[in-house]
């Protein structure tokens, strides 16, 4: 089989290519990425010949081109970063918005049997202190990247209900795992652990969120490939739900480092109290069920963090180090006790 997957030199993207071609390895993967700061090739190194990687922007590609002989298209490209959309969102409408719906019209006209959009639970907004958000809530997102991924999400439903196009969409719950950025929030924290550094904790900590093995998600993409309905949407979340306080801590125990390190920063604006996922409609009908348990899935995470130093040393390089500084060094709180 030939896939198209976009953003597939990011965190979860890479990890798909990898699994995609470990467990088919005679598929072919066309992977188009414009390698963002958020896009690595070294996430891909070792990668069977089976992967040939585009560097471009889904934006401005000739899409229709690339999708020369593929079957299905995995859509993972995204600017992913909340706070980095509430300092500035422009791109993140021209590749989360103007790029989905050029892909969609792309693999439309190509006549591509499955379309399958990776959405997220940012959608839904955010939840008190109980329930949980089934696939049919109300879209409220708060953050301009959840507002994108809503109008995405939207776009994929559009193409379904007026040309029939067989698009699927998936909404997951945060994801973890190696590869994954060290702006966000557990390499973050890990790498921080590591080198003795302040973990800023945002707030009190308080929020809620749950946590999936990006491995897990990665078996439930593949399920939805095969067992998946067009028209369709599926929560894709794990059960295992903590508050980032207890995520920190678990990291630090593990670790086996001090709880002195967390500082307790200015909170993040309009920050998201609690998400949590009913995702009984993916258990049902793709026979999916996530296997890794939060606590040794993340004792593997740090492991891989803490032995793969090349890869940790390039991804906290000076564009890093430039964003670190501004968005956490002059926070209030950050500087207590140093
Ligand atoms: N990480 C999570 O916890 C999570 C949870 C649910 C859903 N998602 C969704 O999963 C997808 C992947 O997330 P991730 O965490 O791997 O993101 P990431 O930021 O690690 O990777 C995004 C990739 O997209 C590429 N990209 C960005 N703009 C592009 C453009 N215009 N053209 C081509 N490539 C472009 C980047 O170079 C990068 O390789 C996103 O759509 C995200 O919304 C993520």
């Amino acid at each position: 089989m030939k896939l198209l997957v976009t953003g597939g030199a990011g965190f979860i993207g890479s990890n798909f290519v990898r699994y995609w071609l470990r467990d088919h390895p005679s598929d072919r993967i066309v992977n188009i990425d414009k390698l963002t700061y958020a896009g690595n090739r070294q996430n891909l190194e070792g990668v069977s010949p089976g992967h040939e990687l585009v560097c471009e922007d889904i934006a401005e590609a000739n899409l229709e081109e690339q999708m020369e002989g593929v079957e299905a298209v995995f859509h993972f490209a995204a600017e992913s970063h909340v706070d980095r959309s509430i300092d500035s969102a422009d791109v993140f409408v021209r590749t989360n918005v103007l790029g989905t719906q050029r892909l969609l019209e792309a693999a439309r006209r190509r006549r591509i049997a499955r379309f399958v959009l990776i959405s997220t639970d940012e959608v839904y907004g955010a939840l008190g202190d109980s329930g949980d958000f089934t696939e049919d809530a109300p879209f409220r997102p708060n953050s301009p990247y959840a507002a994108t991924k809503a109008a995405a999400d939207l776009l994929a439903r559009s193409y379904f209900k007026t040309y029939q196009f067989p698009v699927i969409v998936t909404r997951a719950c945060n994801n973890y795992g190696p590869y994954q950025h060290p702006e966000k929030m557990i390499p973050l924290m890990t790498t921080n652990a590591l080198n003795g550094l302040p973990l800023p904790v945002y707030g009190e900590g308080a929020q809620v969120r749950e946590w999936i093995h990006v491995e897990d998600h990665c078996r439930a993409l593949e399920a939805v490939l095969r067992r998946g309905r067009p028209g369709e949407v599926y929560n894709l979340g794990s059960g295992y739900r903590s508050t980032n306080l207890e995520l920190v801590q678990m990291i630090l125990r593990l670790l086996d480092k001090p709880a002195s390190l967390i500082r307790f920063v200015a909170d993040r604006p309009g920050h998201d109290f609690r998400y949590a996922l009913d995702s009984a409609k993916a258990h049902r009908e793709l026979g999916w069920e996530p296997q890794i348990a939060l606590e040794a899935g993340l004792e593997q995470t740090l492991r891989w963090y803490r032995d793969n130093h090349e890869w940790v040393r390039s991804a906290r390089g000076d564009s890093y180090q430039q964003y670190y500084s501004q968005m956490y060094e002059n926070r209030e709180g950050y500087r207590q006790n140093l």
